[in-house]
């Protein structure tokens, strides 16, 4: 159980900055080194946020960042709770609910993902044009919030003009920037290959472990919503190898230096949208 209400959180937020961006930014792996593209005006844990959850993944700090990217100020949240920890989906989305009560209209999430599309390779960019969400249960699931939207439209999710600023990003930064659908697993395990041959049947380019939770909650707090995916493995299946958490995490940091130029461009030009 989680007392903590994330307008609490964000009430809490506000008395350690003076600082109002209007846009936050999620970072999943292949993303962290924006970090050092970062004018850091106060670093907080997690651990030090009332509600906030203490992400236990390798690679993730689990810590939220006032300060500017690019010139605009940003809240930068490195590190995320993912549902295969065992978090109840309160919990996974209660930091975006905490964006939404602080004043934060824009919301940029980002990934590690595997490659479904035959056209990708490691090392690749996709910008999420929509998601199918296969975890298995449902964000909103529970009893309804007051002053939200129970049936949350998911038409579009993620945002035809923030979409069109990430692909403007990757021109800029000469990146290889697909565009495609992600589908959802809960995760931990990856898929098996006949798994990965069903979601290419179904639609999907990429698979992952996060995300769709935090744009469904997004959604339903009038948010507007982009995602960035890098696409750090082909999916089971789709090439000969085994996966690994350890090529995850090579190819994160092989592509580290296109993930921050891409988000620091977004960061940049947001304000002349
Ligand atoms: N499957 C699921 N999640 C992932 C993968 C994958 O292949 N790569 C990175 N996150």
């Amino acid at each position: 159980m989680n007392p903590v209400k994330p307008q609490a959180a964000a009430n809490w937020l506000r008395k350690k900055s003076q600082l109002r961006p209007k846009l936050a930014i999620v970072l999943g792996s292949g993303f962290h080194h924006v970090l050092a593209e970062l004018r850091v005006a106060k670093k907080i844990p997690y651990a030090q946020i009332p509600g906030f959850p203490k992400p236990t993944v390798s690679g993730h700090a689990g810590e939220l960042y006032f300060g500017h990217l690019g010139g605009t100020p940003v809240l930068v949240l490195s590190g995320r709770a993912h549902f295969y920890e065992g978090h109840p989906m309160k919990r996974v989305t209660f930091a975006i609910r905490t964006l939404a009560a602080f004043g934060i209209m824009d919301l940029l999430l980002t990934n590690a993902a595997g490659g479904i599309n035959n056209n990708f390779r490691a090392g690749d960019f996709m910008v999420l044009a929509d998601h199918i969400n296969f975890m298995g249960t449902n964000p909103l699931r529970g009893p309804a919030i007051e002053g939200l939207p129970r049936f949350v439209d998911l038409t579009e999710t993620y945002d035809k003009k923030l979409r069109g600023l990430l692909l403007k990003a990757g021109k800029n930064s000469k990146q290889k920037l697909r565009s495609g659908v992600y589908l959802a697993v809960s995760g931990p395990s990856y898929e098996t290959p006949a798994e990965i041959r069903a979601f290419a049947k179904l639609g999907a380019d990429a698979v992952g472990m996060s995300t769709v939770p935090e744009a469904i909650v997004a959604r339903q707090c009038g948010l507007n919503v982009a995602a960035v995916s890098c696409i750090t493995n082909l999916a089971a299946g789709i090439s000969k190898k085994n996966l690994s958490h350890a090529e995850v995490l090579e190819t994160a940091e092989r592509v580290k230096k296109s993930g921050a130029a891409l988000l620091k461009y977004f960061a940049e030009h947001y304000q002349k949208m």
